[in-house]
């Protein structure tokens, strides 16, 4: 079977971003018999983010109650949180051990905070990189190799990491006798980046988010907000760049999609357009909606399906990892 794999680092509440690049596709793919899937909450990678345990640890939840609430079945896929698997941890260090430096310099997140002058050798964790940012892509890769997954369904920004994840992949294989899957990454055409209400790329650190599960008014403000040109009623628009057509486009059929692009070309106003978004993604959401606030008043409900996730995980996780110490000469030798 192919395996599909993705994750949500937990900083936040998940948004559309998330839903259209990783959540929506990784549980379309859930349903193929041909197809097994593992899904998880990145949570040791959200320290690389933030110092705030209690954030942490909600969003965790928030994130679960997300994936349970589109309607995820946790018998066929298997769904879990990364720190609940400490083969995962172990795995990153033998990776680590061979992993170039010099790959991980080329890593944009890294690059983007050097550029943003935070110091790179400050001494310092308030200050300078901590070595949790720079190796973060290193364990990405240990969460996809540990399961050998053959495909990665994520929104263009993870690409890179990807790529990282496929070299140290092969550095494995070709140093020990290691027979790691090279994994793919999935990324949708139009999906790649969602744009957010400031028309840069929709993301939890520019604060231009729209999240999936807001209460109805506030996602009916949120998608006025949405940045649009100066195109009067009647003018013909540009459906191609148009962030309110993505949004539209991410739980719309081909059909509907076609429909509304034609709207477009025929000159409809701006703000009939948001109207119309915004009633046809809160008639899609309400459901699940109601089903998420549902789950985040029993957590212990979320609990219980992730410790179901972390041993079928450990299962398989386990017993993989021991191979992988013996192929390097650690443990496992009788
Ligand atoms: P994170 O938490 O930043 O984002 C989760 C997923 O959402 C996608 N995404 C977007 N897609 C389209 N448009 C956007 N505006 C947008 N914003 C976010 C991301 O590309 C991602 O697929 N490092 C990862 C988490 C991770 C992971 C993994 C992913 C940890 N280990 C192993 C895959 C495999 C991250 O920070 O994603």
């Amino acid at each position: 079977k192919t395996k599909v794999l993705t994750g949500i680092t937990t900083t936040g509440i998940p948004h559309l971003g998330n839903y259209v690049g990783a959540i929506k596709p990784a549980i379309e793919e859930s349903w193929r018999d041909d197809i097994q899937s593992y899904y998880f909450m990145a949570d040791y990678h959200a320290m690389v983010k933030g110092r705030d345990p209690k954030r942490i640890h909600e969003s965790g939840m928030h994130n679960a109650a997300t994936w349970l609430a589109l309607g995820l079945d946790t018998d066929r896929a298997t769904f879990y949180r990364q720190s609940d698997i400490p083969e995962i941890m172990e795995l990153n260090w033998i990776l680590s051990c061979m992993t170039a430096k010099g790959l991980m310099n080329r890593a944009h997140a890294y690059k983007a905070a050097v550029q943003q002058n935070v110091a790179d050798e400050q001494n310092d964790p308030d200050f300078g990189i901590t070595m949790g940012l720079f190796s973060y892509p290193v364990l990405m890769a240990a969460d996809i190799l540990i399961f050998n997954a053959h495909k990665v369904p994520v929104g263009q920004d993870q690409v890179q990491h990807l790529e990282m994840a496929r070299d140290i992949a092969k550095r494995m294989n070709h140093n020990y006798k290691t027979r790691f899957v090279l994994p793919e990454a999935v990324v949708g055409e139009e999906t790649a980046i969602l744009n957010g209400l400031d028309g840069r790329k929709m993301s939890k650190s520019y604060d231009n988010t729209i999240p999936l599960f807001v209460p109805e008014k506030k996602l009916l403000k949120l998608i006025r907000k949405i940045k649009t040109n100066s195109l009067e009623p009647g003018e013909p628009k540009d459906p191609s760049t148009c962030t309110l057509l993505q949004i539209f486009s991410a739980f719309a059929n081909e059909e509907e999609v076609l429909a509304k692009k034609a709207q477009y070309e025929a000159g409809a106003g701006w703000g009939d357009l948001k109207n119309e978004l915004f009633e046809y993604v809160n008639d899609k959401l309400k459901g699940p909606r109601e089903r998420y606030n549902e789950l985040l008043q029993d957590p212990a409900f979320i609990e219980a399906e992730l410790r179901k996730g972390a041993e079928k995980a450990r299962a398989e996780a386990a017993p993989f990892l021991q191979q992988v110490r013996q192929a390097v000469g650690i443990k496992g030798f009788v």
